[in-house]
């Protein structure tokens, strides 16, 4: 995918391999939406983008996407702000097995509907241009997990909903 001016929304932005994705878009040339929930650590990885790149190839929004409205909200305002939308990095996660409902919801629930949001914008039968989703697993969704199993559903799930859309896509 030739990426210049090419527009991208990533959730999970403001730190760790969402941060990088980050940067490794705006490197090649593309606009990028930061999402996150963790307001005060977005709007500093904004800061530093900021000294590296143009203040308005990046923009951040402040958003917990296991939260429905909020995660529209956040398509919406960067679909707004660039005009287009290429490219969905659904990378929010956490490992939290106490909590194991947040992350199952987090994990795998947002994903699926950060991916059909961001179908919804891009896919040509609605005006867009169509584009790309990754969605973020890891190791622990292609293998047994001790001690943390909910994780290990959760970026199962990941794994298994992707390849299906995936086909889907062919
Ligand atoms: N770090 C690893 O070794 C590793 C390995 C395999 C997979 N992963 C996956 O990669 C992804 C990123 O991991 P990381 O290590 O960079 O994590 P991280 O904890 O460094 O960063 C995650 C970011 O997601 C944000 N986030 C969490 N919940 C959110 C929510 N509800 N709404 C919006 N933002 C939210 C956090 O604020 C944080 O900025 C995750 O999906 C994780 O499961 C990480």
């Amino acid at each position: 995918m030739y990426l210049k001016d090419k527009v991208a929304l990533v959730t999970g932005a403001a730190q760790g391999i969402g941060k990088a994705f980050a940067q490794a878009l705006l490197e090649k040339g593309c606009k990028v939406g930061l999402v996150d929930q963790n307001a005060e650590l977005g709007k500093e990885s904004k800061d530093n983008l900021d000294k590296q790149f143009d203040t308005q190839r990046t923009i951040f929004i402040p958003c917990d996407v296991s939260d429905e409205e909020q995660l529209k909200d956040a398509f919406k305002k960067i679909f707004d702000s660039f005009g287009r939308l290429d490219i969905v990095v659904n990378n929010a996660g956490i490992n939290n097995e106490k909590n194991w409902e947040v992350t199952v919801q987090i994990n795998l629930i947002s994903m699926i509907r950060g991916t059909y949001i961001g179908l919804d914008y891009m896919k040509t039968e609605n005006g867009g241009n169509g584009g790309a989703i990754v969605n973020i697993s890891s190791l622990a969704g292609l293998m047994p997990v001790p001690y943390q199993p909910v994780y290990c559903a959760s970026k199962h799930g990941v794994i298994g909903f992707t390849r299906s859309m995936a086909v889907n896509a062919l």
